[in-house]
C-alpha cells in the first residue's frame, strides 16, 4: 500500500495521570524521552514509513503540541490538530478527526506507546486482507495483566475479552489500528467512547472484516514512571528503534549544551538534556534528566526521572524515583523506591532518608 495515501492519526488526549506530577503542566507524549519528546520519535517512525499526513487529537494541554511541532515542516510532515473541548475518550477521540481526513485508510496510534512494529507490514496486511480494520496484536509472555485478542488461522479477529487470570490466547491488543475512513465515520460523533469496549466489539457484532497482525516486536506502554524510565533508556541504547538517535545509540545520550565533569559515570541508558550540569564524582544510571538541572559532587541516582530546574545536592542517593520541576533535594538525602517529590519542593541537607520499608 502507498503509505503517502494513508492518514496518521495520534490520540495524544490523555491526561496521564499515572505520570504525576510530571504530567500537570506537560502532556505525557511531550515529557523528555532520550532528550526529545515522547511523540517526536514516533512521528520520526511514521516520517520513515512513508506516511506524511498527521492528524494529532489532542484535549489535555492541546497548545503545547502545536507550539512544539507547529505544522510538521520541520519534519518534512504535514501536521493538523484537533481538539476535544471534553476528553471523548479514545473512540471518541478517532471519530472527532473524521474531518480532517484525506484518504480512504487512517492508521490509528496510541500516543503513549512505544513500539518497534513495522508499519509498512502492517498496511500490507491491512490491504491483502481487504479489512474494515486492521489491530497490531503482540505475543507477550504473561497476557494476564492485558486484554486479549484472538484470531483464527486466517488472522480474524474472534472476540475482544477483558483481562483474566486464565487468558486463552498470548495475544494482546498493542494499540495501533488500521481504519478504514468508512468504518470511523460510523463511531458516533460528539460523545465518549472506548474503541476497545464499544467500537471492536460492535464492529464483529456486525460481521466486519477485522483483521490482526501479529508480531513480537518491541512495545511498551509508557504510562507508568518505572515503564517510562526503561523506555527511555531502551531507545538511548539502541533496543528501542527511534530514527532520531540513529548512529549515536549507546549506554548514554547527552546534548552538547550539557556540561559533565570529569569522573561522572553515565550508564545504562540515562540521558542529559539541554543546559543540565553534572559536576565530578556523579553516578547516573538508567536515569532520565530533563533540561536545567544541576547534580552537586558525589550523587548517585538510578531508575529515576529528574524533571526541568531540579537542583540535587552533593552526595545525595536516589533510587527508582521522580522529582518534580524545579524542585530541590539537599546534600546527604536518601530517596529510594517509588518515591514522588512535587514541584518546587525543598529538602534541606540531609533533610530526607526515606524508603517505603524504613
Ligand atoms: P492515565 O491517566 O495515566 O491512564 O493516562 P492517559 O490519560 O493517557 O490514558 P491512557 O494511557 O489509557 O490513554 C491511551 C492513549 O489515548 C494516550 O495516548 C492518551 O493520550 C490517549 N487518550 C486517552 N483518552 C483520550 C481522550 O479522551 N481523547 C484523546 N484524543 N486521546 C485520549
Amino acid at each position: 500500500m502507498d503509505a503517502q495515501l494513508v492518514d496518521a492519526v495520534v490520540l495524544v488526549g490523555g491526561r496521564g495521570t499515572r505520570l504525576r506530577p510530571l504530567t500537570n503542566n506537560t502532556p505525557k507524549p511531550m515529557l523528555p524521552t532520550a532528550n526529545f519528546p515522547f511523540l517526536q520519535h514516533l512521528l520520526a517512525r511514521i516520517k520513515a514509513a512513508g506516511i506524511e499526513h498527521v492528524v494529532l487529537s489532542t484535549s489535555f494541554k492541546a497548545e503545547v503540541f502545536e507550539q512544539y511541532f507547529g505544522d510538521g515542516s520541520d519534519m518534512g510532515l504535514d501536521i493538523e490538530y484537533v481538539v476535544e473541548e471534553s476528553a471523548l475518550g479514545t473512540g471518541g477521540g478517532i471519530r472527532n478527526v473524521y474531518d480532517k481526513l484525506r484518504y480512504d485508510t487512517a492508521m490509528v496510534f496510541n500516543g503513549d506507546v512505544l513500539s518497534g512494529m513495522d508499519l509498512a507490514g502492517i498496511l500490507e496486511t491491512h490491504e491483502h486482507k481487504n479489512a474494515d480494520v486492521t489491530m497490531h496484536l503482540l505475543k507477550v509472555v504473561d497476557p494476564r495483566a492485558f486484554g486479549c485478542v484472538p484470531t483464527d488461522p486466517d488472522g480474524r479477529v474472534l472476540a475482544f475479552l477483558e483481562k483474566t487470570d486464565d487468558p486463552p490466547t498470548n495475544q494482546i491488543n498493542a494499540g495501533c489500528y488500521i481504519f478504514k475512513r468508512s468504518v470511523i465515520e460510523q463511531i458516533p460523533a460528539g460523545r465518549v467512547v472506548s474503541v476497545e469496549r464499544e467500537t471492536f466489539p460492535q464492529l464483529l457484532e456486525e460481521g466486519a472484516q477485522v483483521f490482526g497482525h501479529v508480531d513480537n516486536s518491541y512495545w511498551r506502554d509508557m504510562g507508568k514512571p518505572a515503564d517510562f524510565i526503561h523506555g527511555s533508556a531502551d531507545i538511548v541504547r539502541g533496543i528501542a528503534p527511534s530514527p532520531l538517535l540513529e548512529g549515536k545509540t549507546g549506554e548514554a545520550f547527552v546534548d552538547p549544551s550539557a556540561g559533565i565533569a570529569d569522573g561522572v559515570l553515565l550508564l545504562s541508558g540515562t540521558s542529559v538534556g539541554r543546559g543540565t550540569e553534572i559536576r565530578a564524582g556523579v553516578r547516573l544510571d538508567g536515569t532520565v534528566v530533563f533540561d536545567g538541572v544541576t547534580i552537586e559532587p558525589g550523587a548517585e541516582i538510578k531508575d529515576s526521572i529528574i524533571a526541568s530546574g531540579v537542583h540535587i545536592g552533593a552526595n545525595t542517593r536516589i533510587s527508582g524515583c521522580v522529582i518534580g520541576e524545579g524542585a530541590s533535594i539537599g546534600a546527604r538525602c536518601e530517596l529510594l523506591d517509588g518515591l514522588r517529590i512535587f514541584p518546587g519542593v525543598a529538602i534541606p541537607d540531609s533533610g530526607l532518608r526515606f524508603s517505603p520499608d524504613a
